[in-house]
C-alpha cells in the first residue's frame, strides 16, 4: 500500500545559495548536509528529511517519491512495474540518508520515482521536556513550511498516466480539470485522504511544474509573501497569494535561485478515495477554478515548466 508522497530531490546550481534561500529565508530545518546535497525538512514534519538538493548545472527535479505501508508493498511494487514493463530497481538500505530498502521506478509517463518503507524519524525530546516538532515552529525564523504536500508534473499523454496512476497504483483523483473537447487536462490524485500527493498536467513536454510545501494557515500563505520579499526575493514571486477554486486551496507561488517553482499551499480538504471525482469544465476552471479570488495567473504560470532531470541509475529516456 502508498502511503503518502514522502520525498522530492531538485537540481540546484549552489549549495550556499540554496541554503541560504532555503534554510535562512524561508526557515526549512537542515536535516544533513553533504559535499553534494543538502537534505531538509519542514518544521511540521517527524520524517528526518523531505526534500533534497543536489548541485549539478540546473534546477529541475530528479525524482519523487512516496512511502509505503508494509516492506510487502515493495516487493508488490516490483513484480507490478515488471508486469508492465516499466524499469525498476532495487535500491540497497541507506541508498539515501535514514533509508532502508527502497526501489526506483521509471514511470510510463517518464518520471523518476522512489518507493520506501523505513524512512528515519526525528528524535522527539521525552520527558519533562517531551513535545511535538510543530511546538517549536513559534521559535524558527522563516516561514516556516510545514511540510510536504504535493508535486505537480506534466506531460503529454494523459490516458497512459492514468492507466498508470489510478489504474496501477490505486490513486484516488479528487478532482479534474477538462480542456474545451471535454479531454482531460490536469488530474489531482491522491492515496493520502487530502486532495493531492500528485497533480498531473497535460503539457507538450514531460516536466516538472512546482513542488508544494503546506503552510500553517492563510495568515501563513501571506506572511512568505513577506518573508520572501523582506529577503530580497520579492521578484521570485509569481502568482498569489489568492485562493484556488478547485481544492479550496490558499496559494503563493514563488521560484527558487534555480528557477524551481515552488508554492506554499493551505487550506483543502479531506475526502473518501470512493468517492466520484469533482469534474471542472473548461468554462468553470477558467472561470473560478484555477483562480477563486486573487490576481490572474501571469503566463509564465501557465508555459514555463522545469526539467526533469532523472537519476543517475533512472537517466531520462
Ligand atoms: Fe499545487
Amino acid at each position: 500500500m502508498i502511503s503518502r508522497l514522502s520525498h522530492t530531490e531538485l537540481g540546484v546550481t549552489d549549495l550556499d545559495e540554496a541554503h541560504h534561500f532555503y534554510v535562512e529565508i524561508l526557515g526549512f530545518r537542515l536535516a544533513e548536509r553533504t559535499d553534494e546535497s543538502l537534505y531538509l525538512r519542514g518544521a511540521e514534519e517527524f520524517d528526518s528529511w523531505s526534500l533534497k538538493l543536489t548541485r549539478g548545472t540546473s534546477g529541475g527535479l530528479h525524482y519523487f517519491g512516496f512511502r509505503t505501508s508494509s516492506d510487502q508493498a515493495l516487493d508488490d511494487l516490483v513484480e507490478l512495474h515488471e508486469r508492465i514493463g516499466a524499469p525498476v530497481r532495487d535500491l540497497p538500505p541507506g541508498s539515501e540518508i535514514g533509508w532502508g530498502r527502497a526501489i526506483e521506478v521509471l514511470t510510463p509517463d517518464g518520471y523518476t520515482i522512489r518507493f520506501v518503507r523505513d524512512i528515519e524519524e526525528i528524535e522527539l525530546p521525552k520527558g519533562v521536556d517531551q513535545r511535538l516538532p510543530m511546538r517549536y515552529t513559534h521559535l524558527r525564523e522563516g516561514i516556516p513550511p510545514a511540510r510536504i504536500h504535493h508535486l505537480n508534473v506534466r506531460g503529454p499523454d494523459m490516458a497512459a498516466a492514468m492507466e498508470y496512476w489510478r489504474g496501477e497504483l490505486g490513486f484516488s483523483m479528487a478532482e479534474c480539470t477538462l480542456d474545451q473537447g471535454g479531454d482531460l487536462r490536469i488530474a489531482w490524485l491522491r492515496r493520502s485522504h487530502h486532495t493531492h500527493d500528485v497533480a498531473i498536467g497535460k503539457f507538450p513536454e514531460v516536466s516538472f511544474h512546482h513542488l508544494a510545501f503546506a503552510v500553517a494557515d492563510a495568515a501563513t500563505v501571506l506572511r512568505t509573501a513577506d518573508v520572501l520579499a523582506d529577503g530580497g526575493f520579492s521578484t521570485a514571486i509569481e502568482f498569489g497569494p489568492g485562493r484556488h477554486g478547485g481544492t479550496n486551496s490558499m496559494m503563493t507561488y514563488a521560484f527558487d535561485p534555480f528557477g524551481n517553482r515552488l508554492e506554499f499551499f493551505t487550506g483543502d480538504y479531506v475526502r473518501d478515495h470512493d468517492r466520484e471525482p469533482i469534474v471542472w469544465d473548461y468554462e468553470s476552471y477558467e472561470r473560478v477554478g484555477r483562480i477563486w479570488w486573487g490576481a490572474a495567473p501571469p503566463e509564465s504560470f501557465l508555459q514555463r515548466v522545469g526539467p526533469i532531470l532523472g537519476t543517475e541509475s533512472t537517466p531520462v529516456r
